[in-house]
């Protein structure tokens, strides 16, 4: 076996046995245990959704119903939209909205100019009432269940958490395939490395702070275009817990351009794991948590190096085939196969995202993202 077939079987094992490793470890030690946080399901503090809104005709009207329909004390609720400047008609449809609906505390700002979401969200932050609690983001295209405000809520009766994000769905999936989702593989790493401490990539369809402490962090950061995972780390950074919970999902519409939307979220992970700890430090909010900083490490690891790794290995193959190595054929031929394996075929299309996305991200950023 010549040596670059040898070195790319290593790189290959590395690239599936730390995930694999990781997600059996978590699976099995943290995902089943109970939460080791105070919750009180009688916890209904005043809360603020705020919704930003670009080109969102399509779902604003059902969005509005489903915030609506929630279940938790209307007189604790408010919300702000905050809408860029759309140009198919979002804010006539909110307005007329509101007009049906004067019982729920609702506000529009409107910004002249398209500047991306995180400026956005920040603009709506000034106007949240001094007394609010917790503030919520969620996308105008997420639905929630008749009791997710209640579910999310309800953790914040421990001054220990500071942020809570929930599973994440397809709208279209059945019922009987949502339990699937609930134990995705995602789903489930999150939700376990929240179990053990905090999870450093949450959902933007649905996520709750504790106010006072986005005050701390000085809103969101512009670094990078995501309103989730980076707050949510900073606050776990600050040694609080930023976790993702289990007892209720959101549910989001399938994309025309699903692939291009992994790519841009994947930049914005890349991006906030190259920079938030950093930027903590700056804060000076920083302060050393071993199992945070193990997590995050994992984490780190699994969006900037791993991919890599898989394509040294592919290029090493491909190289020594071209050599007239049959074992390196035969591996290529082997992962070929594989590719009809669905599970098979997602992660390679992530790794595939997450190269794209490194490479991309030195041509733009996506703060402000075609829709
Ligand atoms: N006000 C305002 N201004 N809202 C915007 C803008 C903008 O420039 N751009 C997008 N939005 C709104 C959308 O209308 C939607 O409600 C929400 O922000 C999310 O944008 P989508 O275009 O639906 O993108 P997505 O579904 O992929 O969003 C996810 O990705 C982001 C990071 O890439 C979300 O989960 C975000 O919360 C997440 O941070
Ligand atoms: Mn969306």
């Amino acid at each position: 076996m010549a040596v670059l077939d040898i070195v790319a079987l290593a790189l290959i094992t590395i690239h599936f046995g730390v995930p694999i490793a990781y997600y059996h470890y978590l699976k099995k030690k943290w995902f089943s245990r109970p939460w080791n946080i105070k919750i009180d399901p009688n916890y209904k503090p005043k809360v603020t959704i705020i919704i930003p809104t670009y080109n969102e005709a399509e779902f604003i009207e059902k969005k509005l119903d489903n915030i609506y329909e929630q279940d938790y004390p209307r007189d604790k609720v408010e919300v702000i939209l905050v809408d860029s400047a759309s140009t198919d008609g979002t804010p006539q449809l909110i307005n007329r909205w509101k007009h049906r609906h004067p019982e729920l505390k609702l506000r529009l700002l409107e910004e002249p100019v398209r500047r991306g979401m995180n400026p956005a969200l920040n603009y709506a932050l000034k106007h949240v009432l001094q007394d609010i609690e917790i503030v919520i983001f969620t996308d105008a295209d997420a639905f929630w269940e008749k009791d997710t405000l209640k579910q999310v809520v309800k953790y914040f009766a421990d001054p220990e958490v500071g942020a809570v994000t929930t599973c994440i769905a397809p709208l279209e999936t059945k019922k009987n395939h949502l339990e699937e989702y609930y134990r995705s593989y995602y789903n489930i790493l999150r939700v376990a490395e929240s179990k053990a401490y905090s999870t450093p990539v949450h959902n933007g369809a649905l996520i709750a702070y504790r106010k006072k402490l986005l005050d701390r962090i000085g809103g969101i950061p512009t670094y990078t275009g995501n309103n989730d995972s980076t707050p949510a780390s900073l606050i776990a950074f600050m040694g609080y817990r930023a976790i993702q919970i289990d007892d209720t999902i959101v549910k989001e519409p399938a994309k025309r351009k699903e692939f291009w939307r992994k790519v841009r979220r994947a930049q914005h992970l890349i991006l906030h794991f190259l920079k938030t700890k950093d930027y903590a430090k700056k804060l000076n909010i920083y302060k050393p948590n071993i199992k945070f900083e193990t997590i995050w490490r994992i984490q780190f690891y699994l969006h900037i190096i791993n991919p890599h790794l898989l394509c040294i290995a592919l290029a090493l193959l491909l190289y020594s085939t071209i050599l007239g190595s049959g074992i390196s054929l035969g591996l290529l031929a082997l992962g070929a196969i594989l590719l009809l394996v669905p599970v098979f075929r997602t992660w390679i299309l992530t790794q595939i995202q997450l190269i794209i996305a490194i490479f991309r991200n030195i041509l733009t950023r996506e703060i402000v993202w075609s829709k």
